[in-house]
């Protein structure tokens, strides 16, 4: 059965995290739980979001019926499964997470559409990795809650209907433009997750050091925001090495100087960049004087695979406007130049330009 998890029964199920596959990080499974928010309340920033999503729930409930599917899309650590067990709960439903890798035959969407009850959701992680198959398996099933099925022997070949219990389909992608037209069109609410800013990173941060039992000052709390990238899984994965690093070298409190300090260590500065993401920018710099260059050219550089550094590494440096997509590739912005003090061909030219 491809059910990774079943929000009724208890966690320990879930070693198959869904989290990293997207990131590969291992992560630790009983922080994870608990620090995950549960409700809305908990739920940190997104406010726009999080208000379309509270009316859509009130509606819901109110009329009785399952929400509309809905799609969530945006870089990997912002919040998308944590969202759908929020909304899960909200409806006081049931939620079933799976992954669209783990969908792979024909039998494992029919399987689990079939153990659904009326008004269960069910949350489809890396939804844009479904095969044909199981995409049009998901078809008939969102649109009028049935399975088109075909029985008996070639020539005695039957086609049967088989209604299923009306239910929420959620899925999540950390690429929108790779979902079919056809499956995306079969969601009603389809909504993008932002990065966070930095006093929502900083709210993040002092629950999550609250429910670990670390006392964190504000400084201290932003130091760990300024460096998250806008994500909320760096920014608690950050609380757990700068507490240990307070643990073992100071008195346990996280403040702004040991948060520094820990994060020097960790090789992470002051944008939030880790050793991959500026090796990247090196790389362009370096070898393809500022780009533009190719992504798959980029990609064997960095020895990293095209759809990581698309995933995880880009949004975060063009949202920081350090790095352009051209039609011809990637390039760095004067910004970025400016910023790592990168002497580009462009920018050599600009100096001659006077
Ligand atoms: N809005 C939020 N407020 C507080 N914590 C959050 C929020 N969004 C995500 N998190 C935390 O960040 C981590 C990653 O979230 P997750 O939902 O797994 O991201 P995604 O599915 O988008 O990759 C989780 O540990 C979760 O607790
Ligand atoms: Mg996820």
């Amino acid at each position: 059965m491809a059910i990774i998890s079943d929000n009724d029964k208890s966690k320990p199920k879930k070693e198959k995290n869904e989290d990293t596959n997207s990131e590969q990080i291992p992560y630790d499974m009983s922080f994870e739980t608990n620090i995950r928010p549960k409700k809305f309340e908990e739920y940190t920033g997104q406010s726009a979001l999080k208000s379309t999503l509270k009316i859509s729930i009130e509606a819901a409930k109110k009329r009785e019926l399952p929400l509309d599917h809905i799609l969530f899309y945006g870089p990997p650590g912002l919040g998308k499964t944590t969202l759908a067990s929020v909304i899960a709960n909200e409806m006081e439903t049931n939620i079933k997470i799976t992954s669209a890798p783990a969908l792979e035959r024909p039998r494992d969407i029919i399987g689990i559409l079939m153990s659904l009850k009326a008004g269960d959701i069910l949350f489809i992680d890396e939804i844009h990795r479904l095969n044909k198959i199981s995409e049009e398996i998901l078809y008939p099933a969102m649109e009028d809650f049935y399975l088109d099925m075909t029985t008996g022997k070639t020539q005695t070949l039957k086609s049967i209907r088989i209604p299923i219990p009306k239910f929420t389909l959620i899925g999540a992608t950390t690429k929108a433009g790779a979902l079919s037209s056809p499956l995306r069109d079969r969601f009603g609410i389809i909504h993008r997750l932002e990065f966070y800013t930095e006093e929502e990173l900083t709210k993040v941060i002092q629950r999550t050091a609250k429910i670990i039992d670390t006392k964190i000052t504000e400084e201290g709390a932003k130091a760990i925001a300024g460096r998250s990238r806008g994500t909320p899984r760096i920014a608690n994965r950050l609380v757990k090495r700068v507490r240990d690093y307070a643990i073992v070298k100071t008195n346990g409190i996280i403040d702004e100087v040991t948060a520094n300090k820990a994060l020097d260590i960790l090789q992470i500065d002051k944008f939030g960049l880790d050793n991959t993401d500026r090796s990247l920018i090196e790389i362009i710099a370096e070898k393809y004087n500022g780009g533009p260059v190719g992504i798959e050219t980029l990609a064997t550089a960095l020895g990293e695979d095209v759809k990581t550094i698309e995933d995880v590494y880009e949004p975060y440096l063009v949202q920081k406007g350090f790095l352009q997509r051209t039609p011809r590739g990637r390039k760095l912005t004067p910004f970025a130049c400016k910023c790592f003090n990168i002497k580009t061909a462009e920018n050599f030219q600009q100096s001659f330009d006077f």
